[in-house]
């Protein structure tokens, strides 16, 4: 391959200017025009309606997704494989045409604008750095084909390299590097372009699970330090509720619901998006579309709630238990405790209960040092939900 060829595949994987079939020179050229292109950065994001269909594909892939996004804020999509995750991402990105809809950045319409001249960048689980080339020629390649001059483009690179943490690596090949400081590389090279929108596809699901969440909380960091409007795409739920300023739940090509982490965990706007993030247990529950009546206690119900249901979500969390030996009459279902799992500061008890017909496992996590002093496997206990909001189902 000639350095060309070889900068051209860069251009082609590389998050700047991703581009369906570029020669060296189109790339350069588009570069350019980017540069030209002076919109300001530090957009919003607006996806209006926006279906897309694969050529040949039964079901859409995005069917009327709506997404907004304010400038500077990080918002994780999340959601099971095949949901149109990657798509909204590329679909943004102008790396796939779409059917129906339109795409804001700033509040400009960037529908039918190609992708060379959206000005983002993007990440993607793999690394697409040019392993012949140190860290440092990786990250200024995008400024050298922007024709920014040899020291400014140093100068630039090498902060974003700092801001990284990979100054003192910068003459490092990116072959003889870690995963984790391979995807930090792309994470600086996506950067030093400056992009009005940074979109990264689960840049980190190619690493072990320390670097991981180490980088993950990193990329957060930078991210709010560059104050970079970021769509990060991710199936792992912890990974979404340490990094978003939001999350949108995907499924089937739309997004569910979208909230700060907080309000999806707390108020679940259905039951796709209760049982994805955290656990909850399927309770029977009698209910009016307000209020619910679950093993005897009443129990608020989500606005979300539906009127005519007969099960109730409640988290591990919003139960309590008690020995039956000295319950003091508590109001509650009797069970037999299966597991006590000790997690540090937490403990979760597993339980079956006697419920209607047949038996219902359930699940408490409380305060480790809350745990009823002789709670043990096999141990009578009563359990009752509080009274906090919960979804009927
Ligand atoms: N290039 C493609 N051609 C045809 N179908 C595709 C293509 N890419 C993705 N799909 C389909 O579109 C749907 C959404 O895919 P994708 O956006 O990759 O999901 P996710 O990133 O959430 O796993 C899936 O049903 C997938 O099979
Ligand atoms: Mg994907």
């Amino acid at each position: 391959m000639t350095l060309a060829d070889q900068k051209a595949t860069i251009a082609r994987t590389s998050e700047a200017f991703v581009n369906a079939n570029p020669s060296a020179e189109t790339v350069t050229r588009a570069a350019r025009e980017v540069l030209n292109d002076s919109a300001e950065r530090g957009g919003g994001v607006q996806m209006l309606n926006v279906d897309k269909i694969y050529p040949g594909a039964t079901n859409k892939a995005l069917d009327n997704f709506n997404l907004e996004i304010n400038p500077g804020e990080m918002v994780v999509l999340l959601g099971g494989s095949g949901c149109g995750k990657s798509t909204a991402l590329r679909s943004l990105a102008g790396l796939e045409d779409i059917q129906a809809g339109r795409i804001l950045v700033g509040g400009q319409d960037v529908t039918g604008v190609p992708v060379n001249k959206r000005n983002m960048a993007m990440v993607f689980q793999a690394y697409s750095l040019f392993p012949h080339m140190t860290a440092l020629q990786n990250v200024e390649f995008g400024l050298e084909i922007r024709g920014m001059g040899k020291t400014e483009r140093r100068k630039q690179a090498m902060e974003k390299l700092e801001l990284v943490g990979l100054a003192d690596q910068a003459g490092k090949y990116t072959q003889q590097m870690s995963g984790g400081q391979q995807q930090r590389v792309a994470l600086a090279r996506a950067l030093a372009v400056n992009p009005r929108v940074l979109l990264l596809d689960e840049p980190l699901s190619a690493l072990d699970a320390k670097v991981r969440v180490q980088l993950r909380d990193e990329i957060r960091r930078i991210q709010l330090e560059a104050g970079t409007t970021t769509v990060f795409v991710t199936h792992d739920q912890e990974e979404a509720l340490t990094v978003a300023d939001r999350i949108g739940v995907m499924n089937h090509g739309c997004i569910e619901q979208i909230a700060d982490p907080q309000t999806l965990y707390r108020r679940p706007g259905s039951e796709y998006v209760a049982t994805f993030i955290g656990l909850t247990n399927r309770l029977p529950g009698i209910t009016n579309g307000e209020e619910a009546v679950v093993f005897g206690q009443r129990v608020p119900l989500l606005e979300a709630s539906k009127r005519d249901a007969s099960t109730v979500l409640v988290r591990p969390e919003n139960l309590v238990i008690t020995l039956a030996a000295n319950d003091g009459n508590m109001v509650g279902e009797h069970g037999r405790v299966d597991m006590v799992h000790f997690l540090g500061a937490l403990a979760r008890v597993d339980l079956t209960v006697a419920a209607g017909v047949g038996h219902l496992p359930v699940t408490v996590q409380l305060p480790a040092n809350e745990l009823p002093a002789g709670l043990t496997v096999g141990s009578e206990v009563v359990v009752a939900p509080r009274p906090i909001a919960a979804l009927a189902v």
